[in-house]
């Protein structure tokens, strides 16, 4: 099972939370690539079983400028063969809470990939039922891959 964990992080809370899902991935036997959605090839997803994009969101409700390129490249991909799930922490402070997430679940879902797991939005810091929602999503996609 190859899974790429793609995430992108400005002050850390994703980049933490990619870290532990990719840990959590590789306990339990996933062969997991942990990279930067700033380095990832949007041509090269279906290398993979799946794809877990992790974004914070930035400027009343847009992705990050640096996935702006990923995020377009994925209009001219067709992921019929791979499975994918979105989450990232952004913060109910501001207006269009994790819209970001629901632009890369939309664009993942037009190139053709099959949705995995449901969405998972998380406001800020993770707490312990944040956890057990990423510990979800894993499972979730894991098993989909069965
Ligand atoms: C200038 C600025 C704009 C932001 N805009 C939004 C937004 O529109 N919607 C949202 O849900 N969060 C917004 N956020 C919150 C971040 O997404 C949130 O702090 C997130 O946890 C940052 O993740 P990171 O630590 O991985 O960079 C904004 C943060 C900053 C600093």
């Amino acid at each position: 099972m190859k899974i790429l964990v793609t995430y992108t992080s400005m002050t850390g809370r994703n980049e933490k939370i990619a870290k532990y899902l990719a840990d959590y991935l590789e306990q339990k036997q996933a062969e997991v690539t942990l990279e930067q959605i700033i380095d990832t090839d949007a041509y090269e997803l279906d290398d993979y079983n799946a794809v877990i994009v992790d974004t914070y969101t930035y400027n009343d409700g847009e992705v990050p400028d640096e996935a702006k390129d990923f995020f377009d490249d994925l209009e001219d991909v067709d992921l019929h063969r791979t499975k994918f799930a979105v989450l990232g922490s952004s913060s109910k402070a501001h207006l269009h809470f994790g819209r970001a997430v629901d632009y890369f679940t939309m664009q993942l879902n037009s190139s053709n990939g099959e949705q995995a797991a449901d969405s998972v939005k998380i406001d800020q810091d993770p707490d312990k039922n944040d956890f057990e929602r990423i510990n979800r999503l894993a499972d979730t996609v894991l098993n989909s891959l069965k």
